[in-house]
C-alpha cells in the first residue's frame, strides 16, 4: 500500500499568504497542514508516500518536508507542471504507484485520523474505491454522494444544486489500480480539470465496487482565513500538551494549556491557554488569549491577541485594541508607535484584508 499526497494547486483562496508560500505549510498550531496527512498515514502503517508539488511552491514543500527520515517514511516528490485536477496528479504519479493501491490524501485537509478502519473496510472488501464522507450543513458547497443503506456508492456529484444527500467527500480516497484505467477513460470538465469524482463515477458505471466510509470526528478544510482559525482551535483543545521550554518572568502569568518553544521570552504579560508559542520568540507587555498560535522568531510586544494565528518572523508592537480572529503573515510588520497615532502608514500586499472594527 502506498499514498500519494496532493500538494500541488493554486491556494487561490488563501491569498495573499499563498503569492509567497505553499498553503499546505501553512501551520495549524504551529505545524505545517500536510505534516497531520503524513502522520496519520504513518500512524496508519504506510511508509511509502509520493507527495504531489507545483513549480511555484515545489521547493519549499520539498525543503520544509524532507527525504521522509524525520518521520520514518520514504517520501517521494512528483512535479504536477500545471493543477490540472485531482485525478491529473494521479495520472502523472503512475510510475510512483505503479499497480499498488493506494491512499490519496488532499494535503490541505486535517482529518481527525480514522484512517486504519478505513482501510481494514477497502481490503477485507477488496474494493475499488473507498470514499471518506461527512455529514455537512452545506452540501451545495462539495462534491456529495448518493449512498444506499450499506455505504455502497451509487452516485458521485459535484456541488449539486438540488444534493441527494448531506454527505460530502473528504479529500480522503482508497483507491486500487482499476482508478488509472478509469481516469484513462475520463475527459476534462468545464473548468478544465480532470476530476477524480468523474474517475470514481466511471468505476461505478462500469460496475467496480465503489463503497463508503462515514467519518465520524471532524474534518476541517484549511482552505480559506476562518476554516483555518476553527482548524487552529480544535488542534489546540484537542492535541496540546503544556510544555515549558521558554523563559517566564516573574511578572507573568501562564493559565490553561499553553506550550512555549525553546528560547521564547514571556515578559510581563499574561498567557491564557490553550495557546502555542513557538522557538525564539519575544512576548513583552501582552496578553494572548485562548486559541492564539504564535510562529518561531515573532515578536509582540504591547498587544493583546486571542483567537488569531501569527507566522514566522512577525512583529506586532504597540496595538491598543484587541486582535482578533486574525491571520497574520511571515515578516509581517504592525507597529503603532505613539498611543494615539495621528495617521495609518501601510504597505500591504495585494488581496490583503485590514479590518478597522
Ligand atoms: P483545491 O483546494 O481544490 O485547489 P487549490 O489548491 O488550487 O485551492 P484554491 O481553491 O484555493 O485555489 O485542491 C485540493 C488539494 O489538492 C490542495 O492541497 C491542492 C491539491 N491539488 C493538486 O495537487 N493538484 C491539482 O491539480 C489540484 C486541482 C489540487
Amino acid at each position: 500500500m502506498k499514498a500519494l499526497i496532493l500538494s500541488g494547486g493554486k491556494g487561490t483562496r488563501l491569498r495573499p499568504l499563498t503569492y509567497t508560500g505553499a498553503k499546505q505549510l501553512v501551520p495549524v498550531a504551529n505545524k505545517p497542514i500536510l505534516w497531520y496527512g503524513i502522520e496519520s498515514i504513518i500512524a496508519a502503517g504506510i511508509t511509502d508516500i509520493g507527495i504531489i508539488i507545483s513549480p511555484e511552491t515545489g521547493a519549499e514543500v520539498q525543503a520544509k518536508t524532507g527525504n521522509g527520515d524525520r518521520f520514518g517514511a520514504k517520501i517521494t516528490y512528483i512535479l504536477q507542471d500545471q493543477p490540472l485536477g485531482l485525478a491529473h496528479a494521479v495520472k502523472i504519479a503512475r510510475p510512483f504507484l505503479q499497480d499498488s493501491p493506494f491512499v490519496m490524501y488532499l494535503g490541505d485537509n486535517l482529518v481527525q485520523s480514522q484512517l486504519d478502519l478505513f482501510l481494514d473496510k477497502f481490503k477485507s472488501k477488496h474494493l475499488d474505491a473507498l470514499t471518506l464522507l461527512c455529514e455537512v450543513e452545506n452540501p451545495t458547497a462539495f462534491g456529495v454522494a448518493r449512498v444506499d443503506q450499506d455505504g455502497k456508492v451509487l452516485e458521485l456529484i459535484e456541488k449539486p444544486q438540488v444534493p441527494p444527500s448531506n454527505l460530502a467527500l473528504v479529500g480522503i480516497y482508497l483507491f486500487s489500480p482499476a482508478i488509472h484505467e478509469a481516469i484513462a477513460n475520463i475527459v476534462p470538465s468545464a473548468r478544465g480539470e480532470l476530476e477524480i469524482t468523474d474517475a470514481i463515477q466511471y468505476l461505478i458505471e462500469t460496475q467496480k465496487n465503489v463503497e463508503s466510509f462515514q467519518l465520524k470526528g471532524w474534518w476541517l478544510d484549511t482552505g480559506k482565513k476562518d476554516d483555518l482559525l476553527a482548524a487552529n482551535q480544535v488542534i489546540l483543545d484537542t492535541c496540546l500538551d503544556s510544555t515549558m521550554a521558554g523563559e517566564v518572568d516573574a511578572n507573568s502569568k501562564i493559565s490553561g494549556r499553553v506550550h512555549i518553544g525553546k528560547g521564547s521570552r514571556i515578559i510581563n504579560s499574561t498567557i491564557r491557554g490553550p495557546v502555542t508559542i513557538g522557538e525564539n520568540c519575544q512576548i513583552e507587555n501582552c496578553f494572548i488569549g485562548p486559541y492564539s498560535s504564535i510562529a518561531d522568531r515573532a515578536t509582540i510586544i504591547d498587544t493583546e491577541i486571542e483567537h488569531s494565528v501569527i507566522l514566522t518572523e512577525a512583529k506586532v508592537i504597540g496595538i491598543q485594541q484587541r486582535i482578533v480572529d486574525s491571520l497574520i503573515g511571515a515578516r509581517v510588520q504592525l507597529k503603532v508607535t505613539p498611543q494615539r497615532p495621528k495617521a495609518l502608514r501601510f504597505m500591504i500586499g495585494d488581496d490583503s484584508q485590514i479590518e478597522l472594527a
